[in-house]
């Protein structure tokens, strides 16, 4: 699977603006997202954590847990450093097909602005493994950018989902603070 490690530069701007200024705008997502805190839930492509460290402390309160999952190394290490203090956090490097995660056991699977990064021919089976790892009413929580030349068509979005199984709770477009035009939707197993 081809993926690119991120510069120091991108990680800095990245961790400089996601965990101050942008730390409002995905806090309020996540409050968005009406979390019981009881979840067992999946971030896939968890990045340098600029949302999980928003989800991590509703599910420490009501008993949930969070595992991390990044195909990147660098990724990987820089949220392990930003998100650390949390006890029912978990990290996992590597892609969904890599890691031993068993079948029909996450509450929720969360896809922040990752699946554009991914190469098309590969988004179907990837959605596919993750649906798998749902319980039976397991929610899909996706964003993802619009912009033709960095982000990737609703439509898209939809079909992918339905081939996996997965029921459409909520679909809409939003012009979202420092990414732009967004999809944003829920789905359900
Ligand atoms: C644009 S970043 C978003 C990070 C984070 N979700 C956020 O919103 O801040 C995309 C992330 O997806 C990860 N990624 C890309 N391809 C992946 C794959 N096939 N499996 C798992 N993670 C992947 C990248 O390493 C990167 O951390």
């Amino acid at each position: 699977m081809s993926f690119k490690e991120p510069s120091s530069t991108q990680i800095f701007f990245t961790v400089a603006i996601g965990h101050t200024f942008g730390s409002f705008f995905w806090k309020n997502y996540v409050k968005s997202l009406n979390l019981s805190g009881n979840e067992k839930i999946l971030e896939y492509g968890s990045g340098s954590g600029a949302l999980s460290r928003h989800i991590a402390p509703i599910l420490l309160k009501g008993g949930g847990s969070l595992t991390c999952v990044d195909v990147s190394q660098k990724w990987m290490s820089t949220i392990q450093k930003r998100v650390n203090n949390y006890p029912n956090v978990e990290f996992e490097l590597g892609t969904i097909f890599d890691l031993d995660i068993p079948d029909n056991s996450y509450d929720a699977v969360v896809i922040h602005y990752v699946l554009h990064d991914i190469d098309s021919n590969l988004r179907e089976e990837i959605v596919r493994a993750l649906s798998r790892k749902l319980k039976k009413g397991g929610k899909v929580y996706i964003r993802e950018p619009l912009a033709d030349n960095h982000g990737m068509q609703s439509a898209e979005i939809r079909e992918l989902m339905i081939k996996a199984g997965l029921n459409e709770i909520n679909f809409k477009i939003n012009n979202v603070r420092l990414v732009g035009e967004s999809t944003e939707a829920v789905f359900e197993k």
